[in-house]
């Protein structure tokens, strides 16, 4: 097999500037992607592109590349082939300097809430203002309990991550990306181990976030269908490492594939082996 030159993968990427479902910008663009760990191939060819501005759901089984493929749009992971490009700039073109630039425009949402256990709730929020900018105390404060607010913690700022449950832990972890007022924010799984009620309110709380930063472009990775089939402006359906299906809520409703309708429903019966 051949692999595609750089001009011929930039020629591709140049022709899906224009999320197909949405109508939308790409804000980023996987084109004919590659990613194996040794012999283990997860990507196979993935290309698809992320609108601005809009909520885009990730769905897929336990496995199928979920989180490699929104740690590629960070530079987390390297492709093997193919290429991510968020806005105009491709990644694997890019200096270290301008990764980082890149880097600093995401906010990321992490599977487990991934929060330092010997700082509180405000320092663990404070971190990255602390590490990357010289705000003022002042400002930091306020910026902070602002976040806190805006995730229904306000009145946890001195716990410990330890004295959390999982879903204030979550709300966390969601203020401390979002403090840098990021232009992407990834959610890896945010409703993963929270009962019912609890996953309803993160849910509202994606949505809720989204629509108070005007220009934020969400990517959700769940396995809540419900879930994604009532939040999100476009759903991307990965089966094999590569995009199977891509489309609105109302799309995967109608589709009549046995793949799409196996996955809703949850069937063991289907193309889907357990
Ligand atoms: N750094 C790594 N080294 C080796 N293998 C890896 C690495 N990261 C991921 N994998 C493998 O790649 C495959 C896809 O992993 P990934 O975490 O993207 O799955 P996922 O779709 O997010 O699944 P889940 O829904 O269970 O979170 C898995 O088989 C995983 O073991
Ligand atoms: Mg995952």
């Amino acid at each position: 097999m051949s692999w595609p030159t750089r001009a011929e993968l930039a020629a591709k990427a140049a022709q899906m500037t224009r999320d197909p479902v949405t109508g939308e910008v790409a804000a980023i663009r996987y084109v004919g992607v590659y990613k194996a760990f040794g012999t283990h191939e997860v990507l196979k060819g993935l290309s698809v592109s992320i609108p601005r501005g809009k909520i885009t759901a990730i769905i897929g089984r336990s496995g199928t590349g979920k989180s490699v493929t929104i740690k590629h749009v960070m530079g987390l992971l390297r492709p093997d082939q193919g290429q991510v490009w968020v806005g105009d700039d491709e990644l694997a073109a890019m200096s270290d300097r301008k990764l980082r630039t890149v880097r600093n425009r995401f906010g990321l949402v992490f599977q487990n809430a991934a929060l330092f256990d010997s700082m509180s709730v405000f320092d663990n929020i404070a971190f990255p203002l602390r590490e990357h900018t010289r705000m003022r105390r002042a400002e930091l404060q306020a910026k902070v309990r602002d976040m806190l607010a805006l995730v229904g913690v306000h009145h946890a700022e001195d716990k410990l991550p330890s004295e959390l449950s999982g879903g204030m832990r979550k709300r966390v972890g969601l203020a401390r990306a979002l403090v840098r007022d990021p232009e992407f924010l990834l959610y890896d799984e945010p409703t993963t181990g929270l009962d019912p009620i609890l996953t309803a309110a993160i849910d509202e709380l994606v949505v809720h976030t989204h629509h108070a930063r005007p220009g934020l472009t969400s990517v959700v990775i769940s396995h809540d269908m419900a879930a994604v089939l009532r939040i999100a402006d476009k759903v991307v359906m990965l089966v094999d490492g590569v995009l199977a299906h891509e489309g609105t809520p109302d799309y995967f409703h109608a589709s009549t594939d046995p793949l799409v309708v196996q996955f809703l429903t949850g069937s063991l019966h289907g193309p889907m082996k357990v």
